[in-house]
């Protein structure tokens, strides 16, 4: 199937000489659940910005359910709804003649059913005629949401929705993205949260000063996830695996002292008894043992540290 969104060598330098992303290429499959994942500045803001038409890329195409976003700028935002990091509204409007104005924006007659729909899922029906300053944080939050979904958008972009917002507003947030979702709108999110990604999405990319260092299904990420890894300490230096371990996904470190194994823990068996039979036979002794697993946050963090 043709990918919802395609990016194809999207770079960006702004103004101040500062390269915020180096020719990015990525496909949003249609329907799916994307995690962008990425410390401060890494750019994410930046790509879902050129993606919306806020921002203009220096190079590369962006096309969103096959529009040019730039030669066919309007088709393709009316496919988008973005929920921005900013919160920005206007203070003296209601809440109700905010969203429905959005909808407006995106040239679609008025509905006012699909608005009331829109105000309930998201618990704003009680405050459709409060203005936008007399509500908390939350709840404009709330509203940015609401605007996002005015015009009925194949494609929602939430940039970090779920910064300094409640556990319940969260997971009012989380339950809406999965009902969206079934109803077949393509979601782009970006979070600080691991654990957000993890339960959340379909695929992580992982962005970093500007570049995107991976892209993989959550479920190859899970896979990693359950890897472990059982360090030896070797009594003597080895030169080299010996052949008769080599079954065995084995390294070694620190000049032959340390002998590192990686096995799945999800695996119906991890082979450590094998090994350990395996190694007396072979005459190898060792002093000290120890296990580690890695998590998303590890291979998140060593992804990132590596680039830097
Ligand atoms: N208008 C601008 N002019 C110059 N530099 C900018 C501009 N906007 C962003 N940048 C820089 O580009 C880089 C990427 O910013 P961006 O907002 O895309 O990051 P981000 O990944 O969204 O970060 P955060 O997690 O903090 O939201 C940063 O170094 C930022 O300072
Ligand atoms: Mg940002």
């Amino acid at each position: 199937m043709q990918p919802i969104i395609s990016i194809s060598n999207v770079s960006k330098t702004y103004a101040t000489g500062f390269e915020a992303l180096k020719s990015i290429s990525l496909d949003i499959k249609r329907g799916e659940i994307f995690a962008l994942l990425g410390p401060n500045g890494a750019g994410k803001t930046t790509l879902i910005s050129i993606i919306c038409g806020i921002v203009t890329a220096s190079t590369g195409q962006v096309l969103a359910d096959g529009h040019d976003i730039v030669r066919d700028y309007r088709a393709a935002r009316s496919k988008i709804g973005l929920v921005p990091q900013e919160l920005t509204t206007d203070a003296f409007e209601t809440v109700f003649d905010t969203v429905s104005f959005s909808r407006g924006l995106f040239g679609k007659p008025r509905n006012p059913a699909h608005i009331e729909k829109v105000l309930r899922d998201l618990s704003l029906w009680d405050k459709r005629n409060n203005k936008i300053m007399t509500l908390s944080g939350g709840m404009k939050r709330r509203v940015l949401i609401a605007k996002a979904l005015s015009h009925e958008p194949q494609i929602l972009f939430l940039d970090e929705p779920t910064a300094g917002v409640d556990v319940e507003l969260r997971r009012d947030m989380w339950n809406m993205v999965r009902d969206l979702r079934e109803t077949g709108v393509t979601i782009i999110l970006t979070t600080h949260y691991i654990e957000e990604a993890e339960e959340m999405a379909d695929r992580i990319g992982v962005i970093n000063g500007g570049e995107l260092i991976l892209v993989e299904n959550k479920a190859e990420l899970m896979r990693k996830l359950g890897k472990k890894e059982m360090l030896l300490h070797l009594d003597q230096p080895l030169q080299a695996v010996p052949a008769s371990l080599a079954e065995f996904d084995l390294h070694l470190a620190r000049d032959g002292h340390e002998l590192i194994y990686v096995y799945d823990t999800q695996g119906e068996r991890t082979g450590i008894t094998t090994l350990l039979r395996g190694l007396a036979d072979e005459g190898i002794r060792f002093r000290d043992i120890e296990t580690r697993q890695s998590s998303l946050e590890d291979i998140f963090i060593s992804l990132v540290k590596d680039r830097t």
